[in-house]
């Protein structure tokens, strides 16, 4: 299993953030201009993975709500998927939302998305509601959280 470094980025990352949820999302992109406002907008922090700092391989957003902290969105690129860079991320986001006092972490994600849904699953997120024709393109998302 590999060895994963996750860390905290900065506006200077913010092309890198772009092209990784780029690669990670394809069609289904927030777009360069969204993603970027992560560095700008209030609460929110940007966590970067890989092997080493050179080369970040995925990526994870969560915003700071004070008792509840929320993930974003969460992704890595397609050839490093399935070797645990997911998980590490995943478990940075709980871990920094955890020195924050949240005491909730919750999320939404597409009810088609088994994958994410699966590694939510294993690091303990329940599911807890829904939002129905939550996306753009129609799909209904599945709020899951977890209890800090
Ligand atoms: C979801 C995503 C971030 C997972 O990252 P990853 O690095 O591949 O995940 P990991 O290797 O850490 O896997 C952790 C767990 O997730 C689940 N998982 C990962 N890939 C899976 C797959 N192809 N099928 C089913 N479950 C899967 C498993 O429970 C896995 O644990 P296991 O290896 O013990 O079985 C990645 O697939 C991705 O970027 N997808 C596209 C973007 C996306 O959908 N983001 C989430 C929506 S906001």
């Amino acid at each position: 299993m590999n060895a994963w470094r996750v860390w905290t980025a900065g506006p200077a990352d913010a092309e890198t953030l772009a092209s990784l949820e780029a690669l990670a999302f394809g069609g289904r992109s927030w777009g360069g201009d969204s993603v970027k406002e992560s560095f700008v907008a209030p609460r929110v922090t940007v966590l970067l993975g890989g092997e080493n700092v050179r080369e970040p391989l995925g990526f994870a957003v969560w915003r700071d709500l004070g008792s509840e902290a929320e993930l974003l969105t969460i992704g890595v690129v397609a050839p490093a998927r399935g070797k645990g860079l997911g998980e590490a991320l995943l478990s940075g986001v709980i871990r920094a939302a955890q020195d924050a006092r949240a005491e909730r972490c919750f999320l939404e994600v597409d009810a088609l998305n088994e994958t994410a849904a699966a590694l939510y699953k294993k690091a303990g997120f329940t599911p807890v509601g829904e939002r129905r024709r939550y996306y753009a393109d129609g799909g209904d998302a599945v709020v899951m959280a977890l209890d800090l």
